[in-house]
């Protein structure tokens, strides 16, 4: 017999090695057990570490304690080391103590078998051996599927990280888009087309004049169609200025952020019959460009929901300076709505204007919070960080 011998190949069977240098055992053990376990054989403790290393799916090592060289100790400890859920037998004759302490302590040894061992005996361990390494190999197993799917999900997590940081990136630059072009539009309006349309003006009065030289009872007649003409173009130039307003509020520009807002405040009142109490404060050096034109846009919309949803009679619409924020507050005496049931309808079946106020607010910094009460009304209140430089707002 040559130093290792492979008894059995069959893959549904576990894999043993056998450790022993007595053959007249090895063969009796082989004898045995060859039917259900597929037994490789070594008759020293280095031959077995050899052998070891060569196959990787061995699941049991037994081992005789007193052999040349290594002891069957020594090699489940080596055994061990290299791979802890081998299950490590030790079959003995006799055991000294230090030996079992170590056997324990250092080679974790799953039992002593003591020579000369029974047949029904050493069937059971060997049973119970399996089964305990089959769970080994199960929990191994569960183990690493464990790691893998936390991988995955880690990864999915900072996909959608990221995903959301670029929708969140696209809808700044899309805000922004938006905003130059309305910008754009709205000057053009102001300038070109309500400069022409101021010019069409003079021209009739001109012509008004000189056809008050033609005969006196068409100069009635033309003074009249004149005058009408004049009056139409007046009202198209007062539409533009209002369109180019509403597209725009580049009156920002022109007269600050709180002028802005006390022509808003105004024009909602006049045109919804909505009384507003509003006590404008100096905004001026607080925000930069963008932050002024998105609060004017918050101010805005929560106008427009009002009108349009709330039937209330009254606004308060209030600006307070803290140390580091501007808060705004707008309260209306309308019937109220339910806001977590709102916010909770998918997006496909509900307006933009709450999120679009939420977007908003959050480029800046800032916060907006929503309280409202059915039959008594809605506060929205806004919380604006300061941006003196105006450099944050432009991120
Ligand atoms: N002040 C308010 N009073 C009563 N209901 C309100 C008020 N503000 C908002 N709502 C309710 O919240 C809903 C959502 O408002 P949001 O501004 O998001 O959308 P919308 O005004 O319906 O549509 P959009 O703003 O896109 O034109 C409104 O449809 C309305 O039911
Ligand atoms: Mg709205």
């Amino acid at each position: 017999m040559g130093s290792f011998l492979s008894v059995t190949h069959r893959d549904e069977q576990l894999k043993i090695l056998l450790v022993e240098n007595d053959l007249e055992s090895m063969e009796f053990f082989v004898r045995c057990f060859q039917e259900e376990y597929n037994i490789l054989c070594a008759t020293s403790g280095e031959e077995a570490l050899e052998r070891f290393q060569q196959e990787d799916d061995i699941a049991m090592v037994l081992s005789d304690q007193t052999m040349s060289g290594m002891t069957g100790v020594e090699l489940l400890t080596h055994i061990y080391q290299k791979n802890e859920a081998v299950i490590r037998i030790i079959i003995t004759g006799f055991l000294k103590t230090d030996d079992m302490i170590a056997a324990i302590n250092q080679g974790r040894i799953y039992q002593f078998i003591m020579k000369p061992w029974e047949l029904v005996q050493m069937r059971i361990v060997l049973a119970q051996a399996s089964a305990t390494w089959r769970l080994r190999r199960e929990n191994q197993h569960l183990h690493e599927q464990v790691i893998i799917q936390n991988a995955l999900l880690t990864q999915a997590n900072q996909r959608l990280y990221a995903s959301k940081e670029a929708l969140r990136n696209l809808s700044i630059s899309l805000f922004t888009a938006r905003e130059e072009e309305q910008r754009r539009i709205s000057m053009e309006l102001h300038d070109e087309l309500g400069q022409s349309l101021a010019a069409l003006k003079m021209q009739t009065r001109i012509m008004e004049n000189d056809f008050l030289a033609a005969a006196h009872q068409q100069q009635e007649k033309i003074k009249k169609w004149a005058a009408h003409l004049r009056e139409s173009i007046g009202q198209i130039i007062q539409d533009v200025r209002q369109l180019s307003t509403s597209l725009s509020p580049v009156i920002i520009e022109d007269l600050g952020l709180d002028a802005a807002l006390q022509q808003l405040v105004d024009n909602f009142s006049v045109a919804h019959g909505i009384s507003c109490s509003f006590y404008p404060v100096s905004l001026q050096d607080i925000t930069s460009t963008d932050g002024k034109r998105i609060v004017y846009r918050l101010v805005q919309e929560t106008l427009n929901n009002i009108c349009n949803h709330a039937q209330a009679s009254h606004v308060d619409f209030s600006i307070e300076i803290g140390q580091k924020n501007i808060f705004l507050t707008l309260a209306d005496n309308g019937k109220g709505f339910h806001v977590r049931k709102i916010l909770a309808r998918p997006q496909s079946q509900r307006g933009i204007g709450l999120t679009a106020m939420s977007e908003r607010v959050k480029m800046l910094g800032g916060k907006i919070e929503i309280q409202s009460i059915i039959n008594q009304g809605t506060t929205v209140f806004f919380t604006i960080p300061f941006d003196l430089n105006g450099q944050k707002n432009k991120k």
